[in-house]
């Protein structure tokens, strides 16, 4: 088979590969669809996740068709088509046991595209494969369905459920890439008084209002806490979602947030970020961080079935699975290119008039 194969920083090519085999009982073979890039990849190929060994094929999130499963699995059966999602679960350890899969410590995790072979390929082997796939529904599409590999169930559950968004709220979510948005998306779900998106790009704000923020803030250009507290009658956020990772978008969070408020982190940091206790001490701040569990992936398909939300709205780019390299072009350069999420398709697919070659060649 062809896969995106990990070569050390800053290296990577779609090349042959032995094609997987199941290795554990536990296992299933799936034949990759549809997939994706994360920008978790892209720190991958800068070196910043060192325990990514050369040679492993890359990518964590993926729709495709069940083509065989090892002798343990018992809810799967080849032709089954299912959603692949960026956490595992060993559905055995005292985590997964909690529903909380992201910690699990029986092998499960985020481990595809990590510390196993991932699904930027044409097929991929997946372990625990009764308690990780998701069987998609016959009505909806891949591109319905792939976003709930990682963004939105990131968004919902490190956001907006640790966030306690609660109807009425003020939400401000620093950040309006594609966690951002989705943390717009699954907001919403809530009926907050006014969700109001922060960030330095214009055309991430434009995207911001398409997801349905109801005020943007570019905050490199305007006073982002004036703006907070004339809109909240000098109160500042009920809730803030720190969807960037950086220290100065952490410490913004707990500017724009009200006393007794929230700050929900869900961006990845590599840099320590001051906490001022000093003024925070005495303003009731609940502050929560952590990774993805996925287990509300089963109540957001729901919603999506049920047509309560749209993640379509996330691709703007559409390619071939053959052409993942390009696509890792587009993506690496997203500002540049409007990009949001680059579907990777194994069907053929039919070009949008602001696809990969034409970018490419622009
Ligand atoms: N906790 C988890 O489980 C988890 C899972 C997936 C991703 N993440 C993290 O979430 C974060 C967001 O992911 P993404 O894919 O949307 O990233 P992204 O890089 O695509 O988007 C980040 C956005 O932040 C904006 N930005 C940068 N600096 C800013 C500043 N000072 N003020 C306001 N906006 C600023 C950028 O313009 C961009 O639009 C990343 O740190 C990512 O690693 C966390
Ligand atoms: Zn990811
Ligand atoms: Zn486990």
């Amino acid at each position: 088979m062809k896969a995106l194969v990990y070569h050390g920083p800053g290296q990577k090519a779609w090349e042959l590969v032995p094609d997987p085999m199941i290795e554990n009982p536990n296992d299933a073979i799936v034949r990759i669809s549809s997939s994706t890039i994360c920008g978790t990849d892209l720190h991958i190929l800068k070196g910043d996740v060192p325990e990514v060994t050369p040679g492993t094929v890359l990518g964590h999130e993926a729709v495709g068709i069940v083509v065989a499963t090892g002798a343990a699995v018992t809810t799967l059966a080849e032709g089954d088509r299912v959603l692949v999602s960026c956490i595992s679960s060993c559905g055995r350890c005292r985590f997964c046991k909690e529903a909380r899969y992201g910690l699990c410590t029986g092998g499960g995790g985020w481990i595809l595209g990590h510390t196993t072979d991932g699904v930027q390929a044409e097929l991929a082997r997946i372990p625990f494969a009764d308690t990780s796939l998701y069987p998609v529904p016959e009505q909806l599409s891949d591109e319905q369905v792939l976003f709930l590999a990682d963004i939105l169930p990131t968004a919902y559950e490190v956001g907006v459920l640790n966030g306690n968004v609660t109807p009425g709220d003020t939400v401000a979510i620093v950040g309006a890439g594609p966690i951002g948005l989705a943390a717009i998306l699954a907001a919403k779900l809530y009926t907050p008084g006014r969700i109001v998106a922060l960030d330095l790009e214009p055309a991430r704000l434009t995207q911001a209002t398409r997801f349905g923020a109801d005020t943007t803030i570019d905050n490199g250009h305007e006073d982002a806490i004036a703006r907070m507290l004339e809109l909240t009658d000098g109160l500042g956020a009920d809730v803030a979602i720190e969807a960037v990772g950086v220290p100065a978008t952490f410490e913004l969070c707990t500017e724009l947030v009200r006393p007794g408020g929230r700050i929900a982190n869900v961006g990845v940091h590599g840099h320590p970020a001051t906490l001022h206790l000093e003024k925070l001490w005495i303003k009731d701040i609940t502050i929560t961080t952590g990774l993805v569990d996925t287990n509300t992936t089963p109540r957001l398909l729901q919603l999506i079935v049920d047509g309560k939300l749209d993640p379509t709205l996330f691709a703007t780019h559409r390619f071939e699975l053959g052409e993942t390299e390009a696509a890792y072009e587009v993506f690496a350069n997203a500002g540049a290119n409007d990009a949001l999420k680059v579907v990777l398709s194994a069907h053929p697919v039919h070009l949008e008039p602001r696809a990969a070659k034409e970018l490419l060649t622009a």
